[in-house]
C-alpha cells in the first residue's frame, strides 16, 4: 500500500531545501523582471547621461595639454596667471612676441607649443568687451578681472605677486579655493 502519509512528511532539511529553491526562484523573476523594465525604458537614462558628458570635440585633450605646457612655461619668472582674468587678444599678443615680453624674453618657445598654449588661452578667455578698446597688458586694467572679483575691493596693487594673499592654491594653479576669510565671506 502506498503510504502517502510518509510522502508528504518532509523532513526539516527538505524543507529547508525547498524554501531556499523558492527564495531563488523569487529572485531570479525579479532580476528579469527587472531587465525587462530597463530595456522597456531604454533611450532616456542613456541620453540623459550623454548629455551630461562633456562634448566630443576635437580640443579636449589638447587643451589639457596645452594648460600643463603653459603652466610649466609661464610659471618661471611670475606665477602662472589664469586666463580668464584677460582677454583672448592679450594672450594673442603675449604669445606671438615671446621675444618682447616686458623688457625681457621668453624661452622655449616654439611653435607647437605655441599652438598648444593658445588651444588652453583662446578656450578659457573671451574677447575684449568694448569694440576698439585697448589691449590690456596689465591684470589691473583688465575688465574681466574685475567681473572675476564681485565682492573685493583691491587696496593693494594688483600683480602676480599678490594674488597668493587670497588664493593659497596659486601654485597648483587653483583660483578657485580662497582663504577661509573669503571662504566664509557672504
Ligand atoms: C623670463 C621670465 C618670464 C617668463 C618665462 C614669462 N614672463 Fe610674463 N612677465 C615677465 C616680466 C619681467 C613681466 C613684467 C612684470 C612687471 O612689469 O611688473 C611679466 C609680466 C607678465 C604679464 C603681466 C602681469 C601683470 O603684472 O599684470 C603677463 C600677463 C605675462 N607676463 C604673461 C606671461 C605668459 C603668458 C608667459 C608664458 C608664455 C610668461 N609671462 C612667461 C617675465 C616672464
Ligand atoms: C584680496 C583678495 C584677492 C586677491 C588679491 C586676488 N583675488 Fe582672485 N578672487 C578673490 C575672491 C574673493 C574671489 C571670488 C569672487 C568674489 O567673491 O569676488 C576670487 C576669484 C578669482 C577667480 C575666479 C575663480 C573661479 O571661481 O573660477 C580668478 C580666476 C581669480 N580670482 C584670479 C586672481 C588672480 C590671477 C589674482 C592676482 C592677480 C587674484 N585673483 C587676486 C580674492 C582675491
Amino acid at each position: 500500500m502506498l503510504k502517502l502519509g510518509k510522502f508528504f512528511h518532509f523532513k526539516r532539511s527538505n524543507l529547508l531545501y525547498l524554501v531556499i529553491s523558492l527564495a531563488i526562484l523569487l529572485w531570479c523573476v525579479s532580476v528579469g523582471w527587472g531587465f525587462t523594465q530597463a530595456l522597456a525604458a531604454k533611450p532616456a537614462p542613456i541620453l540623459a547621461q550623454s548629455q551630461s558628458l562633456p562634448p566630443l570635440g576635437p580640443n579636449r585633450s589638447t587643451v589639457e595639454a596645452g594648460k600643463e605646457l603653459y603652466v610649466a612655461t609661464c610659471s618661471g619668472c611670475h606665477i602662472a596667471i589664469p586666463a580668464e582674468v584677460l582677454p583672448t587678444e592679450t594672450w594673442q599678443e603675449l604669445l606671438e612676441n615671446p621675444q618682447k615680453h616686458y623688457g625681457t624674453s621668453v624661452p622655449n618657445m616654439i611653435r607647437l607649443s605655441q599652438v598648444l598654449m593658445w588651444d588652453y588661452l583662446k578656450t578659457n578667455s573671451r574677447p575684449i568687451l568694448l569694440k576698439d578698446a585697448p589691449i590690456p597688458y596689465y591684470i589691473e586694467q583688465s575688465q574681466y578681472f574685475k567681473i572675476l572679483h564681485p565682492r573685493v575691493e583691491f587696496t593693494e596693487p594688483i600683480t602676480p605677486k599678490n594674488c597668493v594673499v587670497c588664493h593659497p592654491g596659486v601654485k597648483d594653479f587653483d583660483y578657485r579655493s580662497l582663504t577661509s576669510e573669503w571662504e566664509d565671506a557672504p
